[in-house]
């Protein structure tokens, strides 16, 4: 297990200013010299990224925003925040392909217009792809996978800065994570589908999808995974960093 693993809150929309203290405690932990090279990733709603910004400075923690809207220029586009406005705050991450999203009807077009304009503006990029249940069922995952990974990288050369979140749409919120062998098989043919879009020698995967405290010593052993994104268990910080002094132990 490499110590500089990822672990990156995605906060949905949960969250207010008394979240704020929780945040405190993980920096608090993250000065411990044993983890100086875990790289946390907080992404709260738009509301907190000011305020995280700010308690976060004087650590390593980074801060991204859930989403982005795909126009790289400001526009008539109510309720809505491009990686312009989220670069000039000041975060350094954004969530880009999350199936919350996709639901609402992101297709892989617009994903792909959103990882450009993330590009651009010079941000980190937490790609999310993974299948439903019914594409699992029938058997249409590798597929699904692959459609996404193409069409969302379209016309973007290879570069570092995406990391990818495999989260099987079936596994997020709902307890159930793949099992042990079956993950590694299928992060492996992922990575796999990458370089062979991309010829990158080690592209960064990472998985999400009911990532707790419990099943962590389960997950951790699948050495292709650099990371987790994690939901509903990084609102609690007591959970979140158990989590990661289990990955890193
Ligand atoms: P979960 O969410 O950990 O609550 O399953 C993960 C995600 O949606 O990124």
């Amino acid at each position: 297990m490499t110590n500089n693993m990822f672990f990156i809150a995605n906060w949905k929309m949960f969250g207010d200013f008394r979240s704020v203290n929780s945040v405190k405690k993980v920096i608090k932990f993250s000065k411990n010299k044993k983890y100086s090279k875990v790289q946390i990733v907080y992404c709260p709603p738009y509301t907190l990224i000011d305020k995280l910004l700010r308690v976060t400075k004087n650590s390593k923690i980074k801060i991204g925003a859930q989403n982005c809207h795909f126009s790289q220029n400001p526009g008539p586009f109510t309720g809505s925040i491009n990686t312009d406005l989220i670069k000039s705050i000041g975060a350094k991450y954004v969530i880009i392909g999350h199936s919350e999203n996709r639901l609402l009807g992101d297709s892989n077009h617009i994903i792909n217009l959103k990882i450009k304009s993330a590009l651009k503006k010079k941000l980190k990029i937490i790609f999310c792809i993974g299948e439903t249940l019914k594409e699992k069922r029938n058997n249409k995952t590798n597929t699904i996978l692959s459609s996404q990974i193409r069409r969302g990288l379209k016309n973007i050369n290879k570069n570092n800065d995406i990391i990818f979140a495999y989260e099987p749409v079936w596994s997020i919120g709902t307890g159930i994570v793949p099992k042990t062998k079956n993950l590694e098989k299928q992060v492996l043919t992922i990575k796999k589908m990458i370089i062979k879009i991309w010829k990158l020698k080690n592209p960064k995967i990472i998985y999400g999808g009911s990532v707790n405290q419990k099943n962590i010593n389960e997950l951790k052993k699948i050495s292709l995974i650099k990371g987790f994104l994690i939901g509903g268990a990084s609102q609690n910080y007591k959970n979140f960093i158990d989590i990661i002094k289990k990955t890193i132990n």
